[in-house]
């Protein structure tokens, strides 16, 4: 955050400790980027995870415009990826309304933020439904910075982009860091800076390749990574491992290898699975299995950790 520097103790950016919110419009970015089914929200963990900091502000007298992204809809609007089913769910979690813009810059957005009274919520419509987002525009920054008098970024779980939204919001506007991404930097920062060793990182998700320099970083801070998700399949696969249909990034193979090579020579034990559990389909409740890894079925995809996996990550977390 680059206006975030000074504040208490050793921390390098502002906390809504700092924030002078009352009477002020508050662009909030948050991850709203969360599962649906049927039109409903299907697991509420990222709008819990921001309530606290939505809730503060608002207690406080700040007219709340959240932010947020949806999908990946590719610079332009796809009614699919809007994000105005997510308000009525937002707003059922903080207990207050939550209007709605159709936009999030122009006069749509302008009208619904003119309109909040103190303490008043907003949610403005998908950041992705323009190209300006993605690309870290910087008169898109400005048509989203002329809606509010400070930022505050909560949206930890898209921190890794550099968007409009997410970064460049921060360098026009004063800038502080909501109460979970308060509490992720501050847990990073333990792990990381002066950690009682050994550390163990479990990292997982679907892609190597929006990780990579991610590992390649932790690699040389921690004792030992372990690593699941679909991204473990990458690993699996670039050892040689069959892994049917499993989702894995093949084309990665090399760049897996690489991490492992760094791993090693800076002393960090790689934990990849040892067994898997495998269905046919990707849908819940679908019947599964454990496979060795010499063993996993041509037509089956790795959804899992297997049982053997799951005592070696157990210990090694054990020994951390
Ligand atoms: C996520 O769902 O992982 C975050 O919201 C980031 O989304 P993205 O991978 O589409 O940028």
């Amino acid at each position: 955050m680059s206006h975030g520097t000074s504040s208490p103790g050793t921390r390098s950016f502002r906390t809504l400790d700092e924030a002078q919110v009352k009477g002020r419009r508050v662009l909030l970015r948050v991850d709203l980027n969360v599962p649906m089914e049927n039109g409903r929200v299907s697991d509420a963990t990222r709008i819990e995870r921001v309530v606290p900091t939505i809730r503060e502000i608002a207690d406080n007298g700040g007219r709340v415009v959240l932010l947020a992204h949806f999908g990946r809809p590719k610079g332009k609007p796809e009614p699919k990826d809007s994000l105005h089913p997510v308000a009525a769910a937002v707003a059922e979690h903080i207990g207050r309304p939550v209007a709605f813009a159709e936009d999030c810059i122009g006069e749509a957005a302008t009208e619904a933020v003119d309109a909040l009274k103190d303490g008043d919520v907003v949610l403005l419509e998908n950041t992705r439904f323009h190209a300006g987002e993605e690309k870290n525009d910087t008169d898109f920054v400005k048509a989203l910075a002329a809606n509010g008098d400070l930022y505050v970024n909560d949206a930890f779980s898209a921190a890794h982009r550099a968007h409009a939204s997410t970064e460049g919001l921060a360098h026009v506007l004063p800038a502080y860091a909501g109460r979970t991404m308060q509490a992720e930097l501050e847990a990073l920062a333990k792990a990381l800076e002066a950690p009682k060793r050994p550390v163990v990182a479990i990292v997982g998700g679907a892609k190597v390749s929006s990780k990579i320099d991610l590992l390649e970083n932790l690699v040389t801070k921690v004792d030992a990574l372990v690593i699941g998700g679909g991204m473990a399949n990458t690993f699996l696969h670039a050892q040689g491992v069959a892994v049917g249909k499993s989702l894995a990034e093949k084309d990665l193979a090399t760049t897996a290898l690489k991490i492992m090579e760094k791993a090693s020579a800076h002393n960090c034990a790689i934990i990849l699975p040892v067994d898997a559990v495998v269905a046919w389909h990707f849908e819940a409740n679908a019947p599964s299995q454990a496979y060795g890894l010499d063993a996993i079925p041509e037509d089956g995809m790795i959804l899992d950790i297997g049982p053997q996996s799951i005592e070696r990550v157990r210990a090694a977390i054990d020994d951390a």
